[in-house]
């Protein structure tokens, strides 16, 4: 596994938390040494600071880390640069089979090329929850995430995390916070990478995704029902963060 994790509010590519060296490739599978290792699953809606809190966690605990969405958008760049449509399941399905994918130090590689940032751009973002609806290219990602769980654990973080790709999952937690105030913090977050974009587009964006998050037939956006659901609109990273830990049984810092 990799060492270094993304920083908060960067691109954060699966990626392991613990301090081991070795990057990690997508083929990687270290399920066969630990499938009964401890996950933490954290779903939620866009831009609910699910990759912030994976991460801090996972840091905490020195546990390892998946962001299952950087798969969805590794599908959907390469597929906006083969011309495949969204609504192409079985083009998709065989782009999924193809891709040569690592990550390292946080940031994810195809075919070696650096695509950390393309993979966080709103039009990726759009065409990686189009594509997220076809049930072939979901199971066709499904032993990939199952790979990331080893030990000492895992912190897995996206929309079905602890429904579907872990549902045995010790620890689920399902964050929300209203539209306003995640296209507010994802606005932020692109400023400080030098993006500029319309913050209006962007709520618009997130409301369109929502809606097809949970709509979509397959695994669609929703809290397992043992899930404890935190609504951190109002509440900041470190509390969030501190949150989850000690629900896990564990102190913050
Ligand atoms: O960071 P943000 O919440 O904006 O997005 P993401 O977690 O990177 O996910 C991008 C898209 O991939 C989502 O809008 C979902 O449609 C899809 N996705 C999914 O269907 N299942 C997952 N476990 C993770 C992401």
């Amino acid at each position: 596994m990799s060492a270094a994790g993304p920083s908060p509010g960067a691109n954060s590519a699966p990626t392991g938390g613990s301090a081991a060296a070795k990057p990690q490739a997508w083929g990687d599978d270290m399920s066969a040494a630990g499938p009964n290792a401890p996950v933490i699953a954290i779903d939620g809606p866009a831009a609910s600071g699910k990759g912030t809190i994976a991460h801090n966690v996972a840091q905490a605990l020195r546990f390892h880390y998946l962001d299952s969405g950087s798969l969805y958008r590794l599908v959907a760049l390469r597929a906006v640069e083969r011309a495949v449509a969204p609504d192409d399941a079985a083009g998709l399905t065989g782009l999924t089979a193809d891709l040569n994918v690592a990550f390292r130090d946080g940031r994810a590689t195809l075919d070696g090329r650096d695509v950390a940032d393309s993979l966080r751009t709103e039009a990726v973002s759009t065409v990686a929850s189009k594509i997220a609806v076809h049930p072939a290219v979901r199971s066709a990602l499904m032993a990939r995430q199952r790979a990331f769980r080893a030990p000492p654990g895992l912190v897995a973080e996206g929309r079905d995390m602890g429904t579907v790709v872990f549902p045995d999952a010790g620890l689920k937690v399902f964050l929300t916070a209203s539209a306003e105030q995640r296209a507010e913090r994802r606005h932020k977050q692109l400023i400080t990478k030098g993006i500029s974009v319309n913050i209006d587009s962007l709520l618009r964006d997130i409301r369109e995704r929502d809606a097809r998050d949970s709509t979509r037939a397959a695994a669609p956006l929703a809290p397992a029902p043992d899930a404890v659901i935190l609504d951190t609109t109002n509440l900041s990273i470190a509390e969030v963060t501190a949150a989850v830990l000690a629900l896990y049984g564990e102190p913050a810092g």
